[in-house]
């Protein structure tokens, strides 16, 4: 069908029959909001790289949940900075460590907010690392112990669902199994399958003050070139035992996004990354974009590339925008 029988505009000429054909729909449901929690009490402070996101003692990220929460969010995502890092990233498993007591914190205040945890080493590690080094690089095998330990004391905090960035091979299956034998079958695992090494996370670095003291994560996170390789991930991921697969970042990858949603069928999750907050931040702020039209729009593009899940540092604005409707 052609001009003049076709005309792409008479579906067009109005909002109720815009509303009526359009195609994707943004929900609070889709959100999660990541956080930084700090050791000490006292402390909120603006990461100068990411306008409106702090590092927070444990009474200020509280607050900030429970305001998540209010607005209909329903979970958020945790990383810790830790009192003190070493070599192993002891921290991380410790049941007193920065993120357990952050979890019990929020699950005693808000206990109708999901709690997801970030389980990796590079926040804890003195070397900023995802891993424990070896002959200069980071061990895959001996790394995978220590993950699972890290998953099991968040879940024993009181963590609803893991979320393993480090790119280990093997650590899926690895944290299913501790998961299981401690009678934590019903916890899901948020996989980042398809996390990619990449420029974006540089402001999320100095939020967590996570950057590797040398080298860089080429040798375990994946190389921005390659697009079989995430189907390959996704599957790897997908047979250990993976509930939800993530792509990370987002917006350079939405063809990934859409390869993941073709092939499977598991709920899918993007992490609108540190760096893409900034941008968006950085050019809002001197006032060259609208904000909350170029937010949505991004959000959106999540969802039609084939998001269910999006964790993204714009969620509160999201939400308060969504419920002004
Ligand atoms: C830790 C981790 C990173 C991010 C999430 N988990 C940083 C990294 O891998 O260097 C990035 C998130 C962001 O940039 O917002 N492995
Ligand atoms: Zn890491």
């Amino acid at each position: 069908m052609f001009f003049p029988q076709f005309r792409a505009r008479r579906i067009r000429g109005n909002e109720v029959f815009r509303r009526m054909v359009r195609e994707t729909a943004l929900s609070v449901d889709d959100l999660v909001y990541p956080m930084f929690s700090a050791f000490g009490s006292g402390i909120k402070k603006e990461i100068s790289s990411m306008p409106g996101i702090y590092q927070q003692s444990i009474e200020h990220i509280v607050t900030d949940a429970r305001e998540a929460y209010d607005l209909g969010i329903p979970a958020v995502l945790l990383f810790g900075i830790p009192e003190t890092k070493d070599a192993v990233g002891s921290d991380a498993y410790s049941d007193t460590g920065i993120i357990q007591e952050t979890v019990r914190a929020i699950k005693r205040a808000v206990p109708g907010l999901v709690v997801i945890t970030d389980v990796c080493m590079c926040e804890y590690t003195d070397h900023g690392h995802c891993g424990i080094i070896k002959d200069g690089d980071v061990d895959n095998d001996s790394t995978l112990e220590l993950l699972a330990r890290e998953a099991l004391s968040h879940v024993r905090a009181g963590a609803d669902m893991v979320a393993p960035s480090d790119m280990m091979d093997g650590r899926v299956a690895a944290i299913r199994e501790v998961l299981d034998e401690n009678g934590f079958d019903k916890i899901p695992i948020m996989s980042y399958a398809v996390k990619y090494a990449s420029g974006y996370y540089g402001p999320f670095r100095e939020a967590a003050e996570s950057t590797p003291q040398f080298g860089d994560r080429r040798s375990y996170q994946m190389d921005p070139a390659n697009r079989l390789e995430a189907l390959r991930e996704a599957a790897a991921d997908i047979e250990e035992g993976a509930d939800i697969i993530m792509v990370k970042p987002g917006l350079p990858y939405l063809d990934i996004l859409r390869d993941l949603r073709n092939e499977y069928n598991l709920p899918l999750a993007v992490y609108n990354v540190s760096g893409e907050y900034s941008m968006i931040k950085a050019a809002a702020g001197n006032g060259w974009i609208d904000e909350q039209r170029v937010v949505l729009e991004t959000m959106l593009g999540f969802k039609r590339a084939g998001a269910d899940i999006i964790i993204t540092y714009h969620a509160k604005d999201v939400a308060r925008w969504l419920k002004k409707g």
